[in-house]
């Protein structure tokens, strides 16, 4: 669509969680005219929705040293070191900043940070807030610092497509903006730097425990930009989400990890504790290892659903340290503190995404990615619990201090963005692309959770590529050919969606081998010799 207004500023910031506002509101530091504009509300997105906290080397006798060790055993081979390291060792004082920006930790009588556990950590390093509502109380934070330092922001908006020069630097963003005065319909704003934060992709499955704006925006815009994207094949399926029965679809409540963290059990209905044969941190493993562990024991007894027993919490300690969890699961008729919560695995988080190098840099220049849409290197294939927040808030630093310091050189160096060893993956970058109609959406969501769920097989895979397939060509020729998909938010979301999708479930099919969060029942084994690589893809310019 044509832009029918257009903004300009020196960097335009997509995405308002902790990797947005960060970024944005260090850009605003840093002298440069930035804009901030989101999808929905500036507190709207995943960031909100974080529970369990915040990972860092905070604590007495932790270093950094031992979080890169933990990190990089949860990624299982495919973490970029010097990324982990940058997160690790920059982390603490990225912390410290957040706090000095608002940001209010629960802390002890004497002061000092609280810090729990979660699973693939061997060390109480997870600071948290209002107990369970971390993110909410980061989100709050940041948006009252935005707010005091008369940001630009245009909420409602969501971004299109990336603007280029001729000589194919980023020259800004297209958006459609819907009832915000002046700036209404779709236009643009006008910057030679765009930092995409987007946030994930959750919502291309049907059970997830990501917002309904989770539509993986960012990667679509980036591979139509002809920007890198990366470890798409890497799906992280919480494996403690509250289970309200089988079908249930759309966002479902987390519980978060911090509740074994705290010393809570899987048991299966029999009551018997099933983690504890299947590693020695038992339920306290790395996430993917506890998914897997829940789904076999599923499998095992035909059950749809295992549980978590933590009723020797107590009434004061689950009203105090799990406040949220406690009212999301009373609101569905559940009491944790008499009876075991009943949870299953969903999907949660993308651990791939846009390649970056650790300015945050993509392969495209001028475009930088931040937070959950970003493959920067620090997840490999599967991220390691409460690092997420954790990247947000370094890796938007260093983009602010990239984009201030290219402001002020006369000629910037280029992007390094490149995973080692990567393969270069295979994409349709000859196709149209198509307005997918809403009402795919669904179709979309439960192709993708049947087929490209927890536990994939080529023939589930091979199913839902199929499946989409047939989605995609039906969308070429619509029944009515005079009532074709009609551009709006709904449709471009659903078109977003169909093209992750696609990319996702062929980096799944391609990799033959089962890897942190990617489990094939086919190739059970992980496989050194040919998968420790990433899968890269791009797409064709204006391609999807
Ligand atoms: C949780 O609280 O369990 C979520 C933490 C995370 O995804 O990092």
């Amino acid at each position: 669509p044509v832009p029918g207004w257009a903004i300009d500023a020196d960097v335009v910031v997509v995405g308002s969680g902790v990797a947005g506002l960060t970024a944005a509101l260090r850009c605003t530091a840093a002298g440069l005219r930035t804009v901030v504009v989101t999808k929905a509300r500036l507190d709207d997105g995943s960031t909100r929705w974080a529970q369990g906290g915040i990972a860092a080397a905070l604590g007495e006798g932790d270093t950094p040293e031992q979080h890169l060790s933990d990190t990089l055993v949860a990624g299982a081979g495919l973490c970029d070191e010097g990324a982990v390291r940058t997160l690790v060792t920059e982390g603490p004082d990225a912390v410290r900043r957040l706090i000095g920006t608002g940001a209010r930790f629960d802390t002890s009588a004497t002061g000092d940070l609280q810090l729990t556990r979660e699973g693939g950590h061997h060390r109480r390093r997870i600071a948290h807030a209002g107990g369970d509502a971390t993110g909410a109380e980061i989100s709050r934070a940041l948006v009252d610092a935005v707010r005091d330092a008369s940001l630009r922001t245009v909420e409602n908006a969501l971004v299109l497509d990336l603007l280029t020069d001729e000589h194919g630097n980023t020259s800004g963003v297209t958006l459609h903006v819907m009832g915000e005065g002046q700036h209404d319909g779709v236009g643009a704003v006008r910057a030679p730097a765009v930092v995409l934060a987007t946030g994930g992709m959750g919502q291309v499955f049907s059970a997830t425990t990501n917002p309904a704006v989770s539509t993986g925006d960012g990667v679509a815009l980036a591979l139509r930009a002809g920007a890198e994207v990366s470890d798409l094949e890497f799906v992280q399926f919480h494996p403690t989400v509250l289970f309200l029965g089988a079908g249930s679809e759309g966002q479902q409540p987390l519980v978060s990890e911090a509740v074994r963290g705290e010393g809570a059990h899987l048991v299966d209905a029999d009551g018997v504790r099933f983690m504890l044969d299947q590693h020695e941190l038992a339920e306290l493993a790395p996430r993917d290892i506890v998914a897997k562990g829940i789904m076999r024991r599923m499998r095992e007894r035909g059950a749809e659903n295992m549980y978590l027993d933590a009723r020797h919490f107590g009434a004061e300690m689950w009203a105090t340290r799990f406040p949220t969890i406690l009212a999301a699961c009373r609101s569905h008729g559940i009491d944790p503190v008499t009876e075991p919560i009943p949870v299953a695995p969903a999907a949660h988080y993308a651990s791939g995404g846009v390649v970056t190098d650790l300015r945050g840099r993509t392969t495209v220049p001028g475009l930088y990615a931040c937070g959950e849409v970003a493959c920067t290197g620090v997840h490999g294939a599967n991220r390691l619990a409460s690092n997420s927040l954790l990247e947000g808030l370094v890796f938007a630093e260093r983009i602010a201090a990239d984009i201030a310091a290219v402001a002020a050189a006369p000629r910037p160096e280029p992007s390094t963005a490149r995973p080692p060893d990567a393969a270069r993956g295979t994409a349709d970058s000859t196709a149209p692309l198509p307005l997918i109609a809403p009402e795919a959406r669904l179709t979309i969501q439960r192709i993708m959770s049947e087929g490209a769920g927890v536990l994939r097989s080529a023939t589930s895979l091979g199913g839902a590529a199929e499946a989409l397939e047939a989605v995609y060509q039906d969308s070429l020729r619509p029944a009515d050919p005079r009532k074709p998909a009609q551009p709006g938010v709904e449709s471009w979301e659903t078109s977003n969606l169909l093209c992750v999708a696609r990319v996702l479930v062929a980096a799944a099919l391609e990799r033959e081998e089962t890897r942190g969060c990617h489990w094939r029942d086919d190739f059970p084994e992980r496989d050194d010799t040919d998968w420790r690589r990433h899968l890269v893809v791009t797409l064709g310019a204006g391609r999807a």
